[in-house]
This record gives structure tokens, C-alpha cells and sequence, in this order.
């Protein structure tokens, strides 16, 4: 039996190659190791609120883009999180069973409702709740995701264990799976901060669609230091996000990648990113003109997806019911 991995994505703001190097990269590569769900978490979506027209083109674009970058609906299931009632109604129970104190460690919420002040919903506070619900209704062994969900899959953890503890053995316990390389790629405008899709400076991130023009542009103008060699050094964190893209692109060890910009300065270490980054992401590109020309084809693996999801979710929600009282 193959361990279950189950992992989700937004659909808001623009995929960009963040996402890709810290997590739908690894879900692609890892397909056929493990029994795979994927998820376009438009519940989680609606916490900070959006154009409803925005909200449903965009789930169609990052369906495309999870099956451009090697997703196949034959070996993975694909699917939208309100189309499967279930999460809705196990994010409920969970939630009376989360203290607020766990939801308020969240760096996450922290970070989202500083920004927002007086506006944060509930559901903002309350997104990690959800997100345990997405989790434990599959028997999730794994949870491939970047380093800023860690926090949030080891609240699942613990949210699973106080419930298996009260009710006895319902919920499978996850664990999270971070990659090494690339986990927190930061945004190119300020390599403090980590990339975000939901940033809206137009330097700060490489979308996967981007042209080539645009995404040289954007490695040339990226925000580095006063010093000269290109080496790996993480006090220098422009240039250390750089070598970091160029290392994931590549799969080329640090010491090549040095000895390759030995006596050569920013200026040509940067131009060879760009180079690297477009030719990575043309193959991308081209699935993903392929994929969304076919008329009605990515409604028709949502629609499979959920429909595949559903009676495995409904499954668990039932013993969660049962072991509650409820029903
Ligand atoms: P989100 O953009 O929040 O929907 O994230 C989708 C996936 O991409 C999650 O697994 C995130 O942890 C991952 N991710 C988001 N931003 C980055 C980043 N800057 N570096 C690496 N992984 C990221
Ligand atoms: N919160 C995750 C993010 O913003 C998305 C997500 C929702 C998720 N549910 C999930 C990730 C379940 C992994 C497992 O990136």
C-alpha cells in the first residue's frame, strides 16, 4: 500500500515560482511513490475577501498549471475544495476541539492580520482549522508543502492526536514533508520577505506565466548587495535566493555552481539565471497553452476529481460523526 500525500493550493493571487520550487514541483516528481490528492482550496481562499468572477477563473488557471507542471489526473486526484461539502462540515467539529490559544501561536495569522487590522474575519483566525479538516479526511501519511505551512500541518498533528486520544484511533496522524532546497524562496525585491502570491509589487515575484522579457527583467533589476562573488552565503540573502533558484533549476551542486561564476560578477551570474529560469519554464509554458485550449477539459478533471474525493472524504466524516455523537 502507497503512504497517501495530500497537499493544497490557493487559487488567488499569481502562481509563481515559490510555489513551484517549494511544493507542486515535489507533488509532480513524488506522483507515483505515493496515492496523491490535490487540492485548489477555494474555502481558504474566501478568508481574505476576493472578486467571485477572479475566484473561479483562477481555479481553472491553477488546475492548468498544476497539470502543466507533470500532475497527472490518471495518477493523482485533482479537485476543488468546495465541491466536497465534507471539509466544510469536519472543519466544524474540529473546531471544537482546537483551543484558541493553539490558533493564535499561527505566524501565519500573525503576519495576514497585522496587515488587515480590524478587517480579519473569523475565518482567517480560524484557516488552520480547515486546513486540518482538508488533511484528515483523506488518511493523510504526508503533507508535501513549504516551509510556512509547516506550522499549520503540526497543528494538524496535534489536532488529530487530542481527537484519536478522546475517541480512540479515528484520524490517520500526518506528518509534514519540507524540501531541503528551496522550501522558502523570498521575493526578489526584498530577499527578506518570503515570495507571495498576494504581493503586489511588480518585481517581487516571477509568475510561471511570465514571458521571457519580463522575467528577465525581473532577475536583472532583483535586489542584491555591494559585495561581488557569487557564492552561496546565506548573510547574503539576495544573492543567496538567486543561487538558490539557479540550484533548483539546475539540480547543479553549490560548489559547481561557484566555480562556474568564479571571477565573474552579478551582472553575468544574473543573466544566466534568466536564461535558465525561462528555458525551465517553457516546457511548462507550452503544456499549459496545450491544456487550457482544449475546451472543457479542465472542468472535466475537477469533476472527476471531486467525484473521486468525495466517497473517501465522506467515509471519514461519518466515523468522525459517529465517534461524536452526532447524526
Ligand atoms: P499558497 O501560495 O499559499 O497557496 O501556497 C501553495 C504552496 O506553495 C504551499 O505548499 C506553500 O508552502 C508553498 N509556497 C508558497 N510560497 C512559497 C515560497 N516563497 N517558497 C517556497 N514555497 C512556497
Ligand atoms: N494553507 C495552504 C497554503 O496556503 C494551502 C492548504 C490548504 C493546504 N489546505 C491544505 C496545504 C492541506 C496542505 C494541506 O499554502
Amino acid at each position: 500500500m502507497k503512504k497517501r500525500v495530500f497537499s493544497g493550493i490557493q487559487p488567488t493571487g499569481n502562481i509563481h515560482i515559490g510555489n513551484y520550487i517549494g511544493a507542486t514541483r515535489h507533488w509532480a516528481a513524488d506522483q507515483d511513490i505515493y496515492d496523491n490528492i490535490f487540492c485548489i482550496v477555494d474555502l481558504h481562499a474566501i478568508t481574505i475577501q476576493q472578486d467571485p468572477k477572479q475566484i473561479k477563473s483562477k481555479i481553472r488557471e491553477v488546475t492548468g498549471l498544476l497539470l502543466a507542471a507533470g500532475i497527472d489526473p490518471q495518477k493523482s486526484i485533482v479537485f476543488v475544495q468546495s465541491h466536497v461539502h465534507e471539509h466544510s462540515e469536519l472543519a466544524w467539529i474540529l473546531n471544537c476541539f482546537i483551543p484558541m490559544g493553539w490558533m493564535g501561536r499561527m505566524t501565519q495569522y500573525k503576519e495576514k492580520s497585522s496587515k488587515q487590522k480590524e478587517q480579519v474575519s473569523v475565518g482567517l483566525f480560524d484557516y488552520p482549522a480547515l486546513m486540518a479538516a482538508d488533511i484528515l479526511l483523506y488518511d493523510t501519511d504526508v503533507v508535501p508543502v513549504g516551509e510556512d505551512q509547516k506550522q499549520h500541518v503540526e497543528l494538524t498533528r496535534d489536532a488529530a492526536l487530542r481527537f484519536n486520544n478522546i475517541y480512540g484511533d479515528i484520524f490517520t496522524v500526518p506528518e509534514p514533508r519540507i524540501a531541503e532546497i528551496g522550501a522558502r524562496i523570498m521575493g526578489l525585491d526584498d530577499p527578506t520577505k518570503k515570495m507571495s502570491k498576494s504581493e503586489e509589487a511588480p518585481n517581487h515575484a516571477i509568475a510561471l506565466l511570465d514571458p521571457p522579457d519580463v522575467i528577465q527583467k525581473k532577475i536583472m533589476r532583483a535586489t542584491t548587495d555591494s559585495e561581488t562573488t557569487v557564492v552561496f552565503d546565506e548573510k547574503r540573502p539576495g544573492i543567496y535566493n538567486l543561487l538558490t533558484i539557479y540550484k533548483t533549476f539546475t539540480g547543479e551542486k553549490d560548489k559547481d555552481i561557484e566555480a562556474k561564476f568564479a571571477g565573474k560578477g552579478y551582472g553575468d551570474f544574473k543573466k544566466a539565471l534568466a536564461e535558465v529560469v525561462i528555458e525551465g519554464l517553457r516546457p511548462l509554458q507550452e503544456r499549459y497553452q496545450k491544456i487550457t485550449g482544449e475546451a472543457g477539459y479542465i472542468d472535466k478533471v475537477l469533476a472527476e476529481g471531486a467525484a473521486k474525493a468525495h466517497p473517501l472524504a465522506q467515509k471519514t466524516l461519518a466515523k468522525v460523526q459517529k465517534a461524536v455523537g452526532l447524526g
